[in-house]
């Protein structure tokens, strides 16, 4: 080796030096995260990534002086996965109902950003709310084809324009239903990657107070087991599990649709069985039962259904009580009809048959920012909404009934909703937060009789549309008619179908309102008809 090239091996491990202590000095504590391991009222588990520290934590915010919170807990757990560290702390005998913040300090004397979470409430006669989504990978071409805005990085902003509303309207929980990521490990793209954008986009949930959100995580086939076990802190690693929420108000089931045959997966099969008996006692039975898992038993785009969860999970919802099944994967919006098995109905889908009385809603499948795929045709008497659309449930549970609402990604909408800041659990959706709005209307409401074991369910579709919008197509002119003439002036707003805000009329009067559309985009747009208090969402196509 000559000199000169005895100072460029120099000057390169000097670089390599600076480089690696640079990385150790500015390492810090990113993608706070939490997850629900056990009750949701006294125990949490805090995750990070990069470095690691300890946290500090209080009922009294104490900002970033760590010192001064009450409260300290170290490592219990750390992971190295997906190129990253990531460490986790088991919180215990939590207060249920209160605000905790917290710090972490770590590397001697620095300290995080503060932030702060809420535990549930053991009270069964507060409500809850919780978000139910799942199928967030961002949108990818990577062969050339499709939308070429998807190409390289992908398109992230469906599913970061849904987490900035969470962030906003302040669930107490989020049941994730699983497919995180794209996660294939094809040049150029790889599951390190995608797990970063999906971590950062993550962090858009965060409250501008620092308040973060807990999941419960369902596995999807995007993603395996050792992924959620390794980056979210589960608490079993097969991915598997039940708690109740707000002392006995429902439980909460997860479960792991990625064996082929749910049927031969005995043991989880009788896992939850043994549970839902238990779980059904004249002592000890929460006023619902909620599940959700990732493929769906009654798919509604691109798959077939999966009759061996029918026959095997399903057949046992309606004796337990299960009123409500969370499902995702094939990237459309879904509810149905009450369903409850039914072996001996050959003419149904597949052993699925209509019951208001004691099935359970299916909500779906997985639209969380994944693209939307051509939705199937209506099944009778199974579906009762299906749309290629992108959006997530928002399910607010108290004693008296289920209310769930779909929630839409239109960002420049959401501009004009507040910030949520309040510690209320259970907080409904403020006013003004775009819904999906099918044809059977936009809420879905489910109400028990007396006996909480076989409780009666009923859809009740509160609202019937307060216009009619025409032609649809259209080429130049829509014409918002109203059934009724207005008492007051509203506001009617035109989105396309990336939820950018295209047109926006204020006080509106006339009961024919008629519309410009000739300089509208082709193809899918959205009218939101805008009062006081709700918004009315028509779909109307666009033709050149
Ligand atoms: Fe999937």
């Amino acid at each position: 080796m000559n000199l000169g090239n005895t100072k460029i091996v120099h000057q390169l491990l000097l670089s390599l030096f600076v480089l690696i202590f640079a990385q150790e000095a500015f390492a810090q504590p990113k993608w706070v995260r939490a997850t629900y391991r056990d009750d949701p009222s006294t125990t949490l588990s805090l995750g990070w990534t990069g470095i690691v520290g300890t946290v500090y934590y209080d009922t009294v915010n104490h900002g970033t002086n760590y010192a001064a919170y009450n409260l300290t807990k170290t490592v219990d757990r750390s992971t190295s996965h997906k190129g990253n560290n990531h460490y986790f702390v088991r919180l215990t005998n939590l207060q249920p109902g209160t605000v905790y913040y917290f710090v972490i300090q770590y590397g001697g004397t620095s300290v995080s950003s503060q932030y702060s979470f809420r535990t549930i409430s053991d009270d069964p006669n507060q409500a809850i709310s919780f978000i139910s989504g799942g199928d967030s990978r961002q949108r990818v071409n990577v062969f050339g084809v499709g939308d070429p805005s998807c190409w390289g990085d992908g398109c992230r902003e469906t599913r970061q324009d849904l987490n900035r509303i969470v962030g906003k309207i302040r669930p107490d929980f989020i049941a994730f239903t699983g497919d995180y990521i794209r996660n294939y490990d094809i040049f150029p793209f790889d599951s390190e990657d995608d797990w970063a954008d999906w971590m950062d986009d993550w962090e858009l949930t965060n409250g501008p107070d620092g308040r973060i959100t807990p999941i419960i995580h369902a596995l999807g086939n995007h993603e395996d087991a050792v992924d959620l076990d390794e980056l979210f802190d589960v608490s079993n690693a097969d991915i598997y599990y039940a708690t109740n929420f707000g002392g006995n108000l429902f439980r909460l089931y997860t479960l792991n649709s990625e064996p082929a045959d749910a049927c031969a997966d005995v043991i989880q099969k009788n896992w939850l069985l043994n549970d839902l008996q238990q779980n059904s006692t004249p002592s000890n039975t929460p006023y619902w039962k909620v599940v959700q898992y990732h493929q769906p038993m009654i798919p509604h785009a691109e798959y077939s259904a999966r009759t061996d969860l029918i026959n095997c999970w399903a057949s046992e919802f309606a004796t337990y009580g299960v009123r409500l099944s969370c499902e995702s994967h094939t990237h459309v919006l879904k509810t149905t009809y009450p369903l409850k098995y039914d072996a001996s109905a050959a003419t149904s889908y597949n052993s699925l048959v209509r019951d208001d009385t004691v099935g359970a809603v299916f909500l779906g499948d997985g639209a969380w920012g994944a693209p939307p795929r051509t939705a199937y045709a209506a099944i009778p008497d199974v579906t009762q909404d299906v749309e290629q659309i992108s959006g997530f449930f928002f399910v607010n549970i108290d004693k008296q009934r289920i209310q769930i609402k779909t929630v839409v990604p239109f960002p420049d909408s959401m501009a004009n909703v507040p910030q949520l800041l309040d510690d209320d659990q259970g907080t409904l959706l403020p006013a003004g937060v775009p819904l999906w709005r099918p044809a059977n209307g936009s809420e879905c409401i489910i109400i028990p009789n007396y006996n909480p074991i076989l409780a009666v369910t009923k859809i009740d579709v509160q609202r019937a549309p307060a216009a009619v919008v025409a032609p649809n197509p259209a080429q130049e002119y829509i014409t918002v008619r109203f059934k009724e003439a207005l008492t007051e002036a509203v506001t009617i707003e035109i989105y396309d179908a990336r939820g950018k805000r295209c047109q926006s009329h204020t006080n509106v009067t006339n009961q024919n309102f008629k519309v410009d559309v000739s300089n509208l985009c082709s193809g899918v747009n959205f009218i939101n008809i805008v009062t006081k208090k709700d918004v009315e969402s028509h779909k109307v196509v666009i033709v050149k």
